[in-house]
């Protein structure tokens, strides 16, 4: 049954010269049949690039204007309450630190949230967004009662199919981004949700939709939301730049608190890596809008059952970063401050990128780069336009021509402009 393939020497064992050399049995490898999967290519073709002057625009964090990583000033605060407070290392439950869900539930529902007010959101703290969507996929897989179809957007964050996938469910496309108008196919949108068999689930981007940075309108949201309750589906929001779009925590909830005001029992994703800068921290939520605090209860204790075998609980530190800066009401105000910041910079690159084509003499259209929204743009550019750049002119974004703004700085959006302008003339 065992079968040696080869006897090898191991190098570690090979004795001095002259003495007699041991060998050791290797057995043949469990992982042979092991795929070799694709590389993270724009990464590493970035790395490789010796130019002084490059810039990678597939980069998925905020950069500052000097294009360095930032750490919040609120958040180094409150590290250092946290710090002063001598505070233990014991386990978190298994929905984790409770001064974090609960401030997180109020952020994204808003003060006058009626499930909120009336006990019935179950929520638990997760491994950031995507460990929000993991435990959403799987709670939809085990309990949803009718077909495990989910339809994300055409396109999406890449990570959703994989999601979703590996939670068991099917996963659908539904048209949300039309090509020739760089905008979104609202009436594609519309005509889909409402051809899905009844009881669909629906992914939806909260805002700042990635990776197109194209969002509905307040009104459009409406819509979709009167689509969605037609077709009696199930609205399952991914909110991963909740202030980070607008700069506004509230204006960027518009459509979650939307969506349950009209008695839509959503299921919500939260991530606190953009907003916060606490991408490594991984800290985010995940919840569940229930009918009932009774429902919640049975919803809850599920969650825990779920989340147990998985990771057992969450890690304390990030959360304990989040709920002291959600809780203070000084330092809140201060990260609202900043968030604002960011969001304020980002939308300064992206009028200065527009302005600097259109000085260049570009003819081509570029208001979708300012009326776009978030840490991405989807600049319209092919796929041989975007290598163009990269062979070129040392500039790195992905082959859908999707670029981060957070990469755009003042010192290098002119070089970007002329550098666009030449491979789209
Ligand atoms: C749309 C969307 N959802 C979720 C995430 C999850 O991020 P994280 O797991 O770092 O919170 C991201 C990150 O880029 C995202 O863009």
């Amino acid at each position: 049954m065992f079968s040696v393939r080869a006897v090898t020497p191991l190098r570690s064992a090979v004795k001095a010269p002259g003495a007699s050399r041991v060998f050791a049995a290797r057995s043949i490898s469990f992982w042979s049949g092991v795929p070799q999967g694709p590389p993270v290519c724009i990464t590493e073709a970035f790395k490789a690039d010796k130019f002084d002057k490059k810039i990678n625009l597939g980069v998925g964090a905020y950069r500052d204007d000097q294009g360095k990583p930032y750490v919040l000033p609120s958040v180094r605060e409150a590290e250092q309450r946290i710090l002063g407070r001598d505070m233990d290392k014991e386990y978190a439950g298994i929905t984790g630190v409770p001064a974090f869900t609960k401030a997180a539930a109020l952020l994204a529902y808003g003060a006058d949230s009626a499930p909120l007010k009336e006990n019935r959101i179950a929520i638990t703290q997760s491994i950031s967004g995507t460990g929000a969507l993991r435990i959403g996929g799987a709670f939809i897989e085990r309990f949803y009662p009718h077909a495990k179809t989910i339809y994300i957007p055409n396109p999406s964050w890449a990570n959703h199919n994989a999601v979703f996938k590996d939670s068991g469910l099917k996963v659908e496309k539904y048209r949300y981004y039309n090509k020739d108008i760089i905008g979104l196919d609202f009436d594609g949108l519309i005509v889909d949700i409402k051809n899905a068999p009844r009881h669909s689930i629906f992914l939806l981007h909260a805002c700042a939709h990635n990776p197109t940075g194209v969002d509905p309108t307040p009104e459009q949201w409406n819509a979709i939301s009167d689509a969605i309750k037609s077709g009696e589906h199930y609205a399952f929001f991914d909110m991963a730049y909740q202030g980070f779009a607008s700069g506004n925590t509230g204006k960027d909830a518009y459509a979650v608190r939307h969506f349950v005001k009209e008695g839509h029992n959503i299921a919500l994703c939260q991530s606190f890596a953009k907003n916060m800068g606490l991408y490594g921290e991984r800290v985010g939520a995940f919840s569940i809008v229930c009918e009932s605090a009774e429902e919640k209860s049975r919803v809850d204790s599920q969650i825990k059952i779920l989340v147990r075998p998985l990771y057992s609980n969450p890690p304390i530190n990030g959360a304990r970063i989040a709920a002291e800066i959600l809780n203070d009401t000084k330092l809140n105000q201060q990260w609202l401050d900043e968030v604002k910041g960011m969001a304020d910079r980002i939308i300064a690159m992206r009028s200065s990128l527009k302005s600097n084509l259109e000085k260049l003499g570009s003819q081509r259209d570029w208001s979708h780069i300012t009326s776009q929204i978030g840490m991405f743009c989807f600049t319209g550019l092919q796929a041989e336009q975007v290598k163009k750049l990269a062979q070129e002119h040392s500039v790195y974004g992905t082959l859908d021509g999707r670029i981060s703004v957070a990469g755009i700085t003042s010192g290098n959006v002119q070089y970007l402009a002329e550098a666009i302008h030449k491979v789209t003339k």
